[in-house]
């Protein structure tokens, strides 16, 4: 029989939570919940409702309810409530987020590289939202493609915004991250990867990745955990020349093994500023441009991603 610390809580779409949230089916999934859209009948909003597979033991997820709250950036999933278990110490059930209609963009790179222009102003929104938190003493941990999420609009086409979400194993000076070996192997940064503790920097190099991966549609250092961590502590990843000198010199900079090297969230965001002179002056090589636009189109077409997927973490 499962114990309460191993108890999964998950319901069925159709059920009612609290007697207010209609659960409409599963928008998506990682390691620690299972996220829903929702109607809350109380004004008849859409929301998306993320349930949280076990009960909190360790109090992540009352850290996760605490700095979200905190937090108002459009670049930056909203939380809109939360609701309690009925216990003496308040562990939440479920948090009630800002819907996005869209995508993840683990998802949009599961088709392969994205357009270059759309990755210029998503790289802008996350690196400004990273400044906002990164201001504020806030850490994400956990940068990777299946906590971006990229609204769909009304057209079929993307956003040029893109919205972070998942501050599961974030931390801040005032609420510190408890658990070890936090992070996602293939995006961990070398200091993480060598058993210590990250900071915002982190965050950046795990974006640096990011960005990579989805310019190119294939992960920076490729191979098992083990192979992949070991690599990174080693070396820098390899920006193929095709980027071009400005992406290089961003990636780069996003990138370095040391962290105290890394260039800060505001530096990075003035290093794009010249890949967006480059890119809309025409000076990118055309083969940048052409990059994953045709499996990109295709994943626009009218039978284009669909808004429900299920995403491992
Ligand atoms: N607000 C939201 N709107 C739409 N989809 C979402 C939203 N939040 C999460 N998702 C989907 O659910 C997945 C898992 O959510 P996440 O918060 O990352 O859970 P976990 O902490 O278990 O990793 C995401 O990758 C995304 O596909
Ligand atoms: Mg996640």
């Amino acid at each position: 029989m499962a114990t309460e610390s191993t108890r999964t809580f998950l319901p069925a779409s159709g059920s009612v939570l609290n007697g207010r949230f209609q659960l409409e089916g599963v928008l998506g999934s990682g390691a620690e919940a299972v996220v829903y859209r929702a109607t809350d009948s109380r004004g008849g909003r859409p929301v998306a409702l993320k349930v949280f597979r076990k009960p909190a033991d360790d109090g992540g997820q009352r850290r996760e309810i605490l700095i979200q709250r905190k937090i108002r950036q459009r670049g930056i999933v909203a939380l809109r409530d939360y609701s309690h278990h009925a216990d003496a110490e308040g562990r939440p059930e479920f948090a009630v987020l800002e819907l996005v209609e869209g995508s993840s963009l683990k998802k949009i790179l599961s088709a392969g590289a994205a357009d270059p222009t759309l990755v210029i102003s998503w790289a802008e929104s996350l690196l400004k939202s990273l400044a906002y938190i990164h201001s504020r003493g806030i850490m994400h941990h956990d940068i990777k493609p299946s906590n971006i999420l990229i609204p769909q609009l009304p057209a079929g086409r993307f956003s040029t915004e893109a919205k972070l979400t998942d501050f599961g194993i974030a931390s801040s000076s005032a609420i510190p991250c408890t658990s070890s070996g936090y992070g996602t192997a293939h995006y961990m940064s070398p200091e993480q990867a060598d058993g210590g503790v990250a900071g915002s920097a982190g965050d950046i190099y795990a974006l640096g990745l990011v960005l990579m991966e989805s310019l190119t549609g294939t992960r920076p250092f490729p191979g098992g955990a083990i192979e992949s961590l070991l690599a990174r502590t080693l070396r820098r990843p390899t920006i193929p020349s095709v980027l071009g000198r400005r992406w290089a010199a961003l990636i780069a900079a996003m990138t370095a093994v040391e962290p105290s090297e890394r260039a800060t969230a505001r530096q990075a965001l003035h290093l794009l500023r010249r890949v967006q002179h480059a890119h809309f002056r025409g000076h990118l090589p055309d083969s940048v441009r052409d990059i994953g636009q045709d499996r990109h189109r295709r994943s626009l077409a009218p039978n284009g991603p669909a808004v429900a997927e299920t995403v491992a973490a």
